[in-house]
């Protein structure tokens, strides 16, 4: 199994947003649905051994993590519209702290902070923390069950990185630039990719 793990912080925890509006008055959710567009669209299939923790930290409901499963999803397209109305959906569900809600099939929508969703994905796999200053992938070999921790638009919070850094995290480098986080998990799956993971 991959996972992603990205913070999204401002977007929006409430589905009262609009659809041509991700980019601006969802908080950046446009960041979110073009990484989850990265984790799990290959040409003519999707990864079905992908996890995608979206912890949105935006608006009045905040924290929220909606999660897609790939070994479930059913309606996912590439197109970001249609992306961000299932990321809508399963907002718009009822969600009590504790509970996990599926939206659609592959969608689920839960109470979790980051910090709840790093101790539920520590039983899971070994975390690998997507940064600048990280050791070259190309140096690293990938555990097997990696779970990939990155920021939006913003790097994690001191706080953030606090707890991520609790759990001993590798910490890897993809390349000289600063991408885009959605650029970082396309490189990143494909230097797993071709090291067999
Ligand atoms: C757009 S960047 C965040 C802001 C960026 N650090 C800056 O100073 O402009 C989004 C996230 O992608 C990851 N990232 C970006 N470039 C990377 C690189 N070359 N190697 C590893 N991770 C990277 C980091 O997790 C970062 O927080």
């Amino acid at each position: 199994m991959r996972y992603f793990v990205i913070t999204g912080h401002k977007a929006v925890t409430t589905g009262d947003f609009k659809l041509d509006d991700i980019a601006g008055g969802a908080g950046r959710l446009d960041i979110l649905v073009r990484c989850v567009n990265s984790a799990f669209f290959l040409s003519h299939d999707l990864r079905k051994d992908v996890e995608i923790y979206l912890v949105l930290e935006g608006g009045e409901a905040a924290p929220k993590t909606v999660v897609f499963k790939g070994s479930e999803l059913r309606y996912l397209n590439p197109d970001e519209r249609s992306t961000a109305s299932l990321i809508r959906n399963a907002l718009l569900k009822p969600v009590k702290q504790g509970e996990e809600v599926r939206s659609s099939p592959g969608v689920y929508v839960t109470k979790m902070s980051f910090y709840d969703v790093l101790d539920l994905l520590a039983q899971k796999g070994e975390f690998v923390y997507l940064k600048e200053d990280g050791i070259d992938c190309r140096d690293y070999t990938f555990p097997e069950n990696p779970i990939f921790v990155l920021g939006d638009n913003r790097d994690l919070t001191e706080e953030e990185e606090a707890a991520l850094v609790s759990h001993s995290p590798d910490k890897i480098c993809i390349g000289p630039h600063s991408l885009h986080a959605d650029h970082c998990m396309i490189i990143v799956h494909n230097e797993a990719d071709r090291k067999s993971v």
